[in-house]
Parts: structure tokens; C-alpha cells; sequence
């Protein structure tokens, strides 16, 4: 018998007791033992949830447990979630856990914690919700030296620009349907903001490229001023808006990486991720292209993706199998050395000035939005592009980035 720990009993935790004990004879078959949740860990009661009966208060029962196996940590947040990961792997226990933040912060020292003791750190519900990306990363991707990750790695703001799109609703009421149906972070500005996005391109970059790349190091922004104009002319030119993470290697050593808003077009594979659904684009060197889709948040979808770590930390509990990380750092270029096309709306502009300022542009009106136009530039580096537009001030009404 295998026992686990399940650190927090809020809509992961709980997802992992439902599908632990919905699926618990498939589950024991493939992990060729029987899992047993012994503990879960929360400060709360559940008067009249059967979870009652293991619930427990204090996380030194479970860290001086020593039938304790495995620690599944879904509580969230940096503290205490570090301090009881950190105690579980130096008491010989594995850890799976569900918290980007967590590992995007403090990976590189848990996994090594967890090397030394030929134990587990794993994080596959970390990124993409239920889609096993981490595992496709770290064990089938494995030929390839991969030199692009670009990926739709929020559920919550995915959801928020499809619904924008589709029935133009207002920012705030999407994001508190978002909230009801358990997409979001508990702090939902972490979504909107692209700050759990950056978490997860970071992780995800730092296992497909074999060096530590710090979330701190990416350039970060959200979708909080996008606005239903910016999506009609999305429309209007036959394309939408989603916000991405990507990076990608530009040279020997040398790589970019951001999390942005997008105009994407309807060649890319990411256009029709729609909903709450995330999509992540690999391509590497001999593989070429491949693409991973699937629900991307949400209580059971991560739920399925921890307990698929605990199968995986069952069959392994003495052998670690997380190979593809280094804590070697990565190095981004400046983001004004990253070449691209631009979206720009001006309002009291002329096409002649704008011509005048970038050279050959695209031109797109709107009937619904007279007193303004949008261009889009040809490819250039960021920083020619900052500094051209310039002249133009405050009649720049948007920027957005156009993935090619
Ligand atoms: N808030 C996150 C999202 C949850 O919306 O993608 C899954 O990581």
C-alpha cells in the first residue's frame, strides 16, 4: 500500500480525493499498488464530508508519518506550501504538487532535494491543466534539441478573450464567471495580469531547454487593456487576440522569452484554442511541429494531472525520473533585440504620417470606429519600434504584438 498526503482541500485537493476515489481501481491497477489517501491537510472542517474522518490540522502528523509515501501539495502560494514540500522531500517523502508559483520560485532546489534522496518532485498539473505536457517534455521529447515553446497557458484569460470575442461581454463580468466555475487563481489579478502564464513558461522553458530560466527574467503583460475594439479589428482582419507565453531560441546560447497579448491568424495551430482550453506548440529541430491541447484549468483536469504524478511517484518511489532539468541559469536577450510585426490603433493621425514614420504599413478601417485607423508594421526589432513610434505620443491607442 501506498499513502499519501493531500496538503489543502480546495478545489484541487478536493479534485484529487473525487478522482482518487472514483477511479481508485484503474488507478491502483496502472500504479501496480494500492493508493491511500491517509491524510488531508487543511485548517478548515468539513462537517459532513466523509474527508472529516482523515482530516488533520497539524502537517507534523503527516511529516512525521513515516508510513507517509507521498505529499501532494495544492494549497497554492509560496508559504507555507515551500516550507512542507521542502520538509516532506528531506523526511524521504515525494512531492507532487499543482503550485507553478512554488515551482517556478523554488524548482530548482526541491528537484534537487529530491535527486540527492532518489525520490520525486513532480508538477505535471503546474502547467496546462490536465494536459501532460511535463511528462511529453521531460520523457517522450527527448531526441529533439527544441527550440520553440509558444502556448495558451491560461485557462482563466483564454476564456475571458473567447467570450469577448464571441458576445462581447464586459471584462468583469467574464472574469467573475471565470471565478464561479473555479478557473481562476485565488487572486484572480495573477491570471489577468499574465503573471501565472510567466510562471508557466518559464517552467515549461526551462525543461524543454535544459537551463533554469527565472520567471523574473520575463518580460510580463496581461489582456487588461484589451478592449471589444481591439477584437473587431481583430475580426475585421480575420484574426483574434489570445495572450501567449513563448519563448524560443534565437541563436547559439541565446534565447527570448514573453508572456503578451497576440493577433494570431488562422495558419496558427493556436488560433482555435477557444474557451477554457490551453494549447502548447513545441517545435524542435527533428520532430518539427507538435501541438498538445486539452482543458486547461479547472478543479478535475488538474486533479487528473496530480494524480497521474502520483502514479508516476508510486511506480518510482526510489528511482528519480524528473531528467531533463538543470539548475544552469538561462539567459534571455533584451526584449527590444525580439523582432516582430505590430498592431497599432491611432486616432487623429494620417496614413501619410504613419507611412512616413514606419515605411510600408498594412492599413485597416473600421466603419464602426470613425476618427481612427490601425496599421500593421512589416517585422522589425522592438526597440526600432519604440522608438519610431514615439512621434506619434499619446494618439497611439494600442499596441499589440502579431505572431507570425
Ligand atoms: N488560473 C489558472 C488558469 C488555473 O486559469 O489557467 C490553472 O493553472
Amino acid at each position: 500500500m501506498i499513502n499519501i498526503a493531500v496538503l489543502g482541500y480546495g478545489t484541487v485537493g478536493s479534485g484529487v480525493v473525487e478522482v482518487i476515489n472514483t477511479n481508485h481501481k484503474s488507478i491502483n491497477k496502472r500504479a501496480g499498488e494500492d493508493i491511500h489517501i491517509k491524510y488531508v491537510l487543511d485548517l478548515r472542517d468539513f462537517p459532513g464530508d466523509p474527508v472529516q474522518e482523515i482530516l488533520v490540522h497539524d502537517y507534523e502528523v503527516i511529516v512525521n508519518d513515516p508510513e507517509v509515501n507521498i505529499v501532494v501539495e495544492v494549497m497554492g502560494g509560496i508559504e507555507p506550501a515551500y516550507t512542507f514540500v521542502k520538509r516532506a522531500l528531506l523526511a524521504g517523502k515525494s512531492v507532487c504538487t499543482s503550485n507553478k508559483a512554488l515551482v517556478a520560485s523554488h524548482g530548482p532546489e526541491l528537484m534537487e532535494l529530491a535527486r540527492e534522496r532518489d525520490i520525486n518532485f513532480l508538477f505535471e498539473a503546474s502547467c496546462g491543466g490536465g494536459i501532460p505536457i511535463i511528462r511529453a517534455l521531460n520523457s517522450s521529447l527527448t531526441a529533439d534539441e527544441i527550440d520553440e515553446i509558444t502556448g495558451i497557458l491560461n485557462g482563466t484569460t483564454n476564456y475571458m478573450l473567447y467570450k469577448m470575442s464571441t458576445e462581447g461581454c464586459e471584462f468583469d463580468a467574464i472574469l467573475k464567471e471565470a471565478q464561479a466555475m473555479g478557473y481562476a487563481e485565488a487572486d484572480p489579478s495573477a491570471d489577468v495580469e499574465g503573471y501565472d502564464a510567466c510562471r508557466k513558461i518559464a517552467i515549461l522553458s526551462s525543461l524543454a531547454y535544459g537551463r533554469f530560466l527565472n520567471y523574473e527574467d520575463i518580460y510580463t503583460e496581461g489582456i487588461t487593456k484589451i478592449t471589444p475594439q481591439d477584437m473587431e479589428y481583430a475580426k475585421e482582419l480575420g484574426m483574434t487576440i489570445k495572450l501567449l507565453g513563448t519563448s524560443r531560441k534565437v541563436g547559439e546560447g541565446t534565447f527570448y522569452a514573453m508572456v503578451a497579448p497576440f493577433l494570431l491568424s488562422q495558419k496558427s495551430p493556436l488560433y482555435s484554442v477557444n474557451d477554457v482550453f490551453n494549447g502548447i506548440f513545441v517545435h524542435g529541430n527533428v520532430l518539427g511541429d507538435a501541438m498538445f491541447y486539452g482543458s486547461g484549468a479547472g478543479k478535475l483536469p488538474t486533479a487528473s494531472a496530480v494524480v497521474a504524478d502520483v502514479v508516476d511517484e508510486a511506480k518510482h518511489l526510489h528511482r528519480n525520473i524528473m531528467t531533463n532539468w538543470s539548475s544552469r541559469p538561462l539567459h534571455l536577450i533584451e526584449t527590444d533585440e525580439v523582432e516582430g510585426r505590430f498592431f497599432v490603433r491611432v486616432s487623429a493621425a494620417t496614413v501619410e504620417e504613419v507611412q512616413k514614420i514606419f515605411g510600408k504599413v498594412q492599413i485597416i478601417n473600421l466603419k464602426s470606429l470613425p476618427g481612427e485607423f490601425a496599421f500593421i508594421t512589416e517585422n522589425m526589432k522592438q526597440g526600432e519600434y519604440k522608438e519610431k513610434v514615439q512621434s506619434l505620443g499619446s494618439r497611439v491607442l494600442t499596441m499589440i504584438r502579431v505572431k507570425d
